[in-house]
Parts: C-alpha cells; sequence; structure tokens
C-alpha cells in the first residue's frame, strides 16, 4: 500500500460506483440526514475509509465521533464476532458481558457514580437521564444551554439550544428552560467574568421562566454540533454549584465527549466534576451502538421495577464491544495518545492560525480541536452574541 501522504487529491466526486449507488439511494431512502460528500463506503480500517470506487479518504469525523479505537480495530470485530455468533439479545435478562460491563464502568468512573443502566443512543440516554432527575427530584422544569445538542428525540430536542433540531416541530416540551454558554472567541468578556455574567442572567431566566418546579441542569462539557466550542476554565464547576444551590441535579452530557476524546477518559476529570448523572455513547461501542447513563445510587433508585428499558440496550453484542473497546483503549494508552495528538496539532493549527488571514479561533482538548473560519479576524467583527445566530 501507498504510503498516506503520496495519496492524490481526489478532485472530483463521486466516483462512478458511487454516483450509481446514490441514485438509488435518494430513489428509496427518505433524505432526511445530514448533507455529507456523496462518496458511498465500503470499508474502513484505523483513520481510513474506502469507497466502492476504491478510492480512499481520510475520516476526519471519526464516523461521527464515534470511532474511538479506529475502524474495525481487528480485536473489536473478533470479539463482535464471537459474541454475535453466541448471543445477540436477552432484552432484560442479565447475561456475564453485561454484568462485567457495569462493573467496569462504575469501576472508571468517579467513586459517586454507583450505578448504570445500558440503552442504544446518546439521544435515548439523555431522555433517560431526564427521566429519572424528574422522578428524583418530582420536578419536570430542566435548564440547559443555548448551542447545547442533546439529541432529537422530543425530550432531548427540547433541552437542546440549537434552533434546527426543533423548527417546524411544533411546541418543545414544557419546562424547558435556555440560558447562555460562555462562547470565548465571540464574545468580548472573557474567563471569570463571563462566567459571572452567563450565570447572573441565568438566575434571571429562572426568575422570569420557573414555575417552582425545577428538576435538573444539562450540559455538555463544551458545545459539540455547536462548533466546538469549550467554555473558559471553571465554567462547568460553577454550573454544578450553581445547581446545587437551586436543588436541581447536574447532568453532564458524555455522550461525544467521553472514552478518551478530549485527552481524558472522561471530559469531566478536567475540572473533577461530580454529576449526579452522566450520560455516554458515541465512543462506547467504537461502532457498535452501545449507550449507558451513569448515575448516583440514591438517584437511580428513585426509578422503580419495570419503569425504564429498553428493547437493545445492554445486549450482548455491544456489552461486548464496548467491553473490548475499554480493553484497547487501556492497553494502547489511547487516552494519552488522544492528548499527545490534539497538543501537536493544535501546535500546527496555531501556527497556520498566525499566518492565515481567515483562520479566526483554534481551540481544543485532545482530539476535540474546533478551528473557526472567518471573512476578517479584526476583533470588532467577531463579537457578535448567541443571538446573532446559530441554527
Ligand atoms: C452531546 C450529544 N448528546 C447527544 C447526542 C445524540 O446522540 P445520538 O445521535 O446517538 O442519539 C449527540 C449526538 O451527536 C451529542 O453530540
Amino acid at each position: 500500500m501507498k504510503p498516506a501522504h503520496t495519496s492524490p487529491v481526489i478532485a472530483s466526486l463521486p466516483g462512478s460506483k458511487s454516483d450509481e449507488l446514490l441514485k438509488a439511494w435518494e430513489k428509496y431512502e427518505a433524505q432526511t440526514t445530514t448533507w455529507q460528500a456523496p462518496v458511498v463506503w465500503q470499508r474502513a480500517s484505523g483513520v481510513r475509509v474506502w469507497d466502492v470506487d476504491g478510492r480512499e479518504y481520510l475520516d476526519w469525523t471519526s464516523g461521527v465521533l464515534v470511532a474511538n479505537v479506529g475502524h474495525c480495530h481487528p480485536r473489536l470485530v473478533a470479539v463482535v464476532q464471537e459474541a454475535a455468533a453466541q448471543l445477540m439479545n436477552s432484552y432484560d435478562f442479565p447475561t456475564p458481558s453485561r454484568i462485567e460491563l457495569a462493573r467496569r464502568m462504575i469501576d472508571i468512573t468517579p467513586a459517586h457514580l454507583d450505578r448504570c443502566f445500558f440503552l442504544t443512543t446518546g439521544s435515548e440516554v439523555v431522555e433517560a437521564a431526564l427521566r429519572v432527575a424528574k422522578r428524583f427530584t418530582r420536578g419536570y422544569e430542566t435548564v440547559s444551554f443555548f448551542g447545547g445538542f442533546h439529541g432529537r428525540t422530543y425530550g432531548a430536542l427540547s433541552a437542546g439550544g440549537l434552533q434546527s433540531p426543533k423548527k417546524h416541530y411544533g411546541p418543545i416540551a414544557a419546562g424547558a428552560i435556555h440560558v447562555p454558554f460562555p462562547y470565548p472567541y465571540r464574545s468580548e468578556m472573557q474567563g471569570e467574568e463571563a462566567i459571572d455574567w452567563c450565570l447572573k442572567l441565568a438566575d434571571q431566566q429562572i426568575q422570569a421562566s420557573s414555575t417552582g418546579s425545577l428538576a435538573a441542569v444539562i450540559v455538555e462539557p463544551y458545545l459539540g454540533a455547536a462548533g466546538f466550542i469549550f467554555p473558559p476554565e471553571g465554567f462547568l464547576k460553577r454550573v454544578e454549584q450553581w445547581a446545587a444551590e437551586k436543588g436541581m441535579l447536574f447532568i453532564l452530557d458524555e455522550v461525544q465527549s467521553s472514552f478518551g476524546r478530549t485527552g481524558r477518559m472522561f471530559a469531566m476529570e478536567w475540572e473533577d466534576l461530580r454529576p449526579q448523572l452522566a450520560c455516554l455513547a458515541k465512543g462506547m461501542g467504537s461502532g457498535i451502538p452501545a449507550s449507558c447513563l451513569l448515575g448516583q445510587s440514591d438517584v437511580m433508585n428513585a426509578v422503580g421495577k419495570g419503569e425504564m428499558s429498553s428493547t437493545c440496550g445492554g445486549n450482548p453484542v455491544s456489552c461486548a464491544a464496548a467491553l473490548a473497546v475499554l480493553d484497547i483503549i487501556e492497553e494502547e494508552d489511547l487516552v494519552g495518545n488522544s492528548y499527545r495528538m490534539g497538543e501537536r496539532m493544535k501546535a500546527r493549527l496555531f501556527e497556520i492560525q498566525e499566518a492565515s488571514p481567515y483562520l479566526g479561533d483554534v481551540r481544543g482538548k485532545g482530539l476535540v480541536i474546533g478551528c473557526e473560519i472567518v471573512h476578517d479576524k479584526k476583533p470588532k467583527n467577531r463579537h457578535r452574541t448567541w443571538h446573532g445566530g446559530l441554527s
């Protein structure tokens, strides 16, 4: 195989086989998914993807922040094949892999998170977190952030702070309250000042909107879908404290940021956060659907027997895959690698930023790196608020 750096740049897409298949796809599948380059994927390995025309690509999306151990890691493939040959579904019956995965998840997360519950997708785990919070607090109001993305199911999209998942779908869930999230690159305020300002507005929003039935705050460690926007250091800890002062649970949506992506196993480790509930998905199965709600037992126990379950949640193949992913991450030091590669990449991107009139901002942790491309780097042209419009 040719070394990567000699791969030709593909000037025209799609290739002929992709073109043919894309026509059939457009005819038969509802065209509701996000826009993608016209490429029909055939296979993948590590960071590389090949299309049906045999063209090779570097996958900068990591299968949309999923392939944390790389695409089709041979060990993961072998484990999945073996697990699938043995047992594919057991619904709510426990299996050895499910029990072992629960033990491992509790082991690798902060000590106060001592119960977990398995589901299949990120949206599903966010719904479960909101459900548990409502059951525990007996409140129904949720506070979440401008620019946040928590999924496309009803509760999750109601908590989201971007317009596009909700637009055209009528009223969002009652009690969904949205407050500002700091956006350092686009704000004149920085650090503590920005944090104070956001929390002051959050106070005012609660004063104006809450009926006195607050249940939880849900927040991403960084705004993923809004453009990898990282808050100033200390913001998330302050949100955690603010939630406690208001009698709300603190839910951390680590659907995207977990399993090494930020250069720590979990993003909550960066600020020693203590969420009562944490949502994990995406990288958990590194391509095999798997998600997990982690919580404190006093909170999780608020939900009674038979109140929460999911057809494929905790299925034996997903659990075996998630266990293999944990082993691979540990044995190949992928968390350390994410940190080191991220630092290296940022250093190079900062050089490019210096030289480029259009690369306005480079930000991130580990291998979550956001680059903001702008028309004009002059500060006076970039200080716009949220209200200027992410959608
Ligand atoms: C932070 C966050 N939460 C929730 C979700 C929803 O996950 P899913 O698409 O698996 O339902 C996503 C997906 O991008 C996400 O990034």
